[in-house]
């Protein structure tokens, strides 16, 4: 891995390691899956390069559309370059249908049309469990102002502008999905990852999985359901 310094973090589905500038690090994409707050591990095998290579080409429209990424290159099957960002400690997650745990916690039918979106917060805390949180308590905690607040909430509707025709065009319904933000020279910039593990995507012909919840719920077919992902956004 030539030009790449000592691993700063590792998590669950990457790791960190310093660039050759102080203001970039590479991320590298592990096949670790976990689920449930790390309570479910397991492997999806060549998951890392395929979130790779879907989040290069998210981040890269992204980019070309207006909003700012930690994107720079990508330098391997594995990894990829990006600028160092500060993370904000908020998912913040957009919804298009019912699924998952909107379902769970109101109650709502699962396969609902959400119009127009609707985006959450949830406070990043492993040992909290990432709860879902508003406005009033990630000011109260002095994670975010209300000012970066609203931005992130801009933010999310812009990426969801972007990213729900982009997947339509290639027969995937874009259920919901989660974003995270960072910090970079005072400037609010899009990070982390966008790909099958932080999105929820619906084959549009047959209804199908296409995600991370083949692996959540034991559905079978995971690989086959990340390389179908992949060859629709990169093939
Ligand atoms: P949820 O319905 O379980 O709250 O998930 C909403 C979206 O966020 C879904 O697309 C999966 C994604 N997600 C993550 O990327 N990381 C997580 O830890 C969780 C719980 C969800």
């Amino acid at each position: 891995m030539d030009g790449i310094g000592p691993m700063l973090y590792e998590g669950k589905a990457k790791k960190i390691f310093a660039a050759g500038r102080s203001d970039q690090v590479v991320q590298y994409f592990k096949d670790d899956a976990t689920a449930f707050n790390a309570e479910k591990r397991g492997t999806i095998v060549n998951k890392g390069v395929v979130n790779n290579k879907v989040s290069e080409r998210l981040f890269k429209l992204l980019e070309e559309r207006g909003v700012l990424t930690h994107f720079l290159e990508r330098l391997s099957d594995r990894e990829m370059l990006t600028k160092k960002v500060t993370i904000v400690p908020v998912e913040v997650v957009v919804r298009n249908v019912v699924a998952g745990s909107l379902a769970k916690r109101l109650g709502l039918q699962v396969g609902d049309a959400i119009e127009p979106a609707i985006v959450e917060f949830y406070y990043k805390n492993d040992a909290l469990g990432d709860p879902l949180v508003n406005d009033d308590h990630l000011r109260l905690m002095n994670v975010a102002t209300p000012a970066v607040l609203r931005e992130l909430r801009e933010l999310a509707h812009r990426v969801n502008t972007v990213l729900k025709p982009f997947f339509a065009e290639r027969k995937m319904q874009l259920v919901d999905f989660k974003l995270e933000f960072g910090v970079y020279h005072n400037k609010l910039i899009l990070a982390d990852e966008i790909s099958p593990d932080t999105c929820r995507l619906w084959d549009m012909a047959t209804g199908e999985s296409m995600d991370k919840d083949r692996f959540r719920k034991d559905m079978g077919k995971i690989e086959e359901a990340y390389q179908e992902v992949l060859k629709r956004v990169c093939g």
